[in-house]
């Protein structure tokens, strides 16, 4: 059998063989045979953007792996910084190299002093964290014009440390401009996790960081640091194809995961299960999802037809967090409503299973984070991903994305004045 597909226009009657290729059959290929005929996918779910070594899904099988390295052992033996170098570099860094690259980021933690000022005061106080990291990340880009020489590699990586190094401090800036709170700078001394939650929630005593919370806030970025191509990803690497600078691009990324259907769900789960609100409005709102009168959030995925492994490996994180800070009453009814869901045709049918935003807002909650922050936590362990897909489509010189349409709309026909309409 040869891994190929024949294709016929029957108004020709002529035929054309295509190679199956790595799971993917080359469009260039289609063209040849039938120009100005194009695959209509609005949704991209059967149409593959791009060649990537970075991250593997498997989703029948619910596997996820960064550059080979399974998400279950990621999650258990590194550290963030260390699964950003890995998704960016390649390979695991050599204690030299992991030496150097946690001092960079370490080093490039702050943010100037006028943009502190400027950027955050010019926003109203109840401002969405996610409003401002939109801007915030986009606004960075007037203050290092240099970035926009994407054609050299050393240039790009030295934003990307940027981005990935003043995230933290972004994102706590924003928390604290919402409450009204003094920023806090940067402790150069704390590790990557610690450092962003002291920033978070010092006030007045310094901030002593439970272990245990540090370690969860390592395996959550760890978890989110990347996932193939998915919305906010493509969108780094549609508008990155533009040849902008990276820090608009990656605005466009954390514009596109701030919506609930993406990056957006781990705050709506929270506020499902709110509006749910006990044990016994369970059953009947799994039947106002089947109804299609609600939505499940937290659950589904374009790619899982089958747990998502990371949302397996929070739910024992989970434990650890819920051991100092008691169990999240929310927690049982996402209890309640998984087994309800896993046991119910509707969502057996449809292979919905629970997706990494469906526990890890519980986690967030009990850690002392607002909710409006949770969206914001997702972005932080996401950058190096994005910034991962932006550098390997740079690398790979790839054109401009500039997708076809099958129009729809009227014919020519002439202008009516407005007498005559
Ligand atoms: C993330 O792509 C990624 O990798 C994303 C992500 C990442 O790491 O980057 O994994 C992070 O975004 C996770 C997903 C978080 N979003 C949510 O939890 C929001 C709730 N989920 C859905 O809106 C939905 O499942 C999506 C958006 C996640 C996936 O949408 P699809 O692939 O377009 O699926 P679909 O909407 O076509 O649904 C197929 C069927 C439909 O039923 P029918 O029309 O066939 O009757 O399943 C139903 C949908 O109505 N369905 C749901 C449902 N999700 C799908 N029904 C109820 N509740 C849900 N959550």
């Amino acid at each position: 059998m040869t891994e190929s597909i024949t294709i016929t226009d029957n108004r020709t009657g002529e035929s054309l063989e295509i190679p199956i290729a790595n799971g993917g059959v080359d469009a260039a290929d289609w063209r040849k045979l039938l120009p100005g005929i194009w695959f209509h996918d609005p949704g991209l779910a059967t149409t593959s953007g791009a060649e990537s070594a970075i991250t593997e899904l498997d989703g029948e099988n619910g596997i996820l792996r960064y550059r080979g390295y399974p998400i279950e052992q990621l999650a258990e033996k590194s550290t963030f910084l260390e699964v950003s170098y890995l998704l960016l570099h390649g390979e695991l860094p050599t204690q030299q190299q992991s030496d150097e690259w946690v001092n960079e980021i370490t080093h490039h933690t702050y943010l100037h002093d006028k943009f502190r000022r400027k950027m955050y005061d010019s926003f109203h106080y109840d401002a969405h964290p996610m409003g401002l990291l939109c801007s915030n990340v986009a606004g960075l880009s007037t203050f290092y014009p240099g970035s926009k020489d994407i054609d050299d590699p050393s240039i790009r990586m030295e934003h990307a440390v940027r981005l990935i190094a003043k995230m933290p401090t972004l994102a706590t800036s924003a928390y604290r401009h919402s409450v009204g709170q003094p920023f806090v700078f940067p402790d150069n001394t704390l590790d990557y996790a610690s450092n962003f939650l002291r920033m978070m929630f010092e006030v007045g005593n310094p901030y002593e960081v439970d272990p245990a919370f540090q370690r969860a806030m390592e395996v959550l970025l760890i978890l989110h640091a990347d996932h193939e191509q998915n919305c906010s990803t493509t969108t780094a690497r549609v508008v990155g194809s533009s040849h902008t600078d990276p820090y608009t691009a990656m605005s466009a990324a954390c514009a596109a995961l701030y919506g609930p259907r993406h990056g957006g769900a781990n705050e709506a789960v929270l506020n499902m299960l709110d509006g749910i609100g006990s044990y016994e409005n369970v059953e009947p709102f799994i039947e106002g999802v089947k109804a299609g009168n609600e939505r499940l959030m937290g659950f589904g995925h374009r790619v899982y037809k089958n747990y998502d492994p990371r949302a397996r490996i929070i739910k024992e994180a989970a434990h650890d967090v819920f051991a100092v800070t008691g169990t999240n009453p929310l927690l049982d009814i996402a209890l309640k409503l998984e087994e309800a869901a896993l046991s119910d045709e509707y969502f057996i049918s449809r292979k919905l299973y629970p997706n990494v935003d469906f526990y890890s807002g519980l986690i967030y909650e009990s850690m002392g984070f607002p909710r409006n922050m949770f969206t914001v936590l997702f972005a932080i362990g996401r950058m190096p991903g994005w910034l991962a897909h932006w550098n390997e489509m740079l690398d790979q010189d790839s054109r401009i994305a500039r997708p076809r349409q099958l129009y729809t709309g009227e014919a020519e026909r002439d202008y009516v004045a407005m007498g005559d309409r």
